[in-house]
């Protein structure tokens, strides 16, 4: 099981390889086209598109998967106050639901990590970085994963309804996140 620490250290890693690969493609190559977001793997009750990446899956029913649920919950608390309700942006921060739709899942979970600042021509707009805190962190795939539904359109400016338990294996993961 990866300790919080160990699992910061795996996204740093991440991060930087992203980064890395980023500098080599140049400015021509960095334009994103979100993956599809379509689940190909369920692991546990937590689901996965072709690239390995968390995604979403709503049933027909409109019965959401437990990321999304606890997502749609942990970005109400801490990211809700600048970034607005529902991912929809504020004067203040940009619309989360847009910017999945240019940023990828190494890209997001960077500038979560490390925050971000744009100072200056009038501008004091400063996302915090995040890195070390457990709300945020030991819950980042349950944001990103609520955020891409909203951004696909998948889940309107609801708070979910019916949801999939949360197996063992997420109550395990979270506790050992947190340290308990
Ligand atoms: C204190 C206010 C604040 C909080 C809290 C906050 N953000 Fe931000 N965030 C910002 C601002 C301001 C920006 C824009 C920074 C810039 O212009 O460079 C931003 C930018 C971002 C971006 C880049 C958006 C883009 O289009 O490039 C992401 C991703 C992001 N925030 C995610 C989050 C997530 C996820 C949370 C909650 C876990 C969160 N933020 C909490 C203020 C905040």
């Amino acid at each position: 099981m990866l300790s919080f620490l160990n699992r910061k250290a795996a996204i740093f890693t991440f991060a930087a390889i992203a980064t890395l690969q980023i500098a080599d493609l140049g400015p021509a190559n960095r334009a994103f086209a979100a993956d599809d977001p379509k689940a190909v793997k369920d692991e546990d009750g937590k689901y996965f598109d072709a690239k390995g990446n968390p995604t979403y899956s709503i049933k027909p029913d409109g019965t959401v998967d437990w990321f999304t649920y606890s997502g749609y919950r942990r970005y109400h608390s801490e990211c809700h106050v600048c970034h607005g309700p529902d991912g929809m942006g504020s004067t203040y921060a940009p619309a989360l639901l847009d910017s999945l739709k240019h940023l990828d899942y190494e890209k997001f979970q960077a500038i979560v990590i490390e925050g971000r600042q744009n100072v200056g021509n009038g501008n004091e707009k400063v996302m915090p970085s995040l890195g070390l805190n457990k709300n945020v962190m030991c819950y980042l795939d349950d944001i990103y994963v609520y955020l891409r539904a909203r951004s696909d359109d998948a889940l309107g400016r609801v708070r979910p309804g019916k949801r999939e338990n949360k197996s063992q294996a997420t109550i395990d993961a979270e506790k050992a996140c947190l340290g308990e």
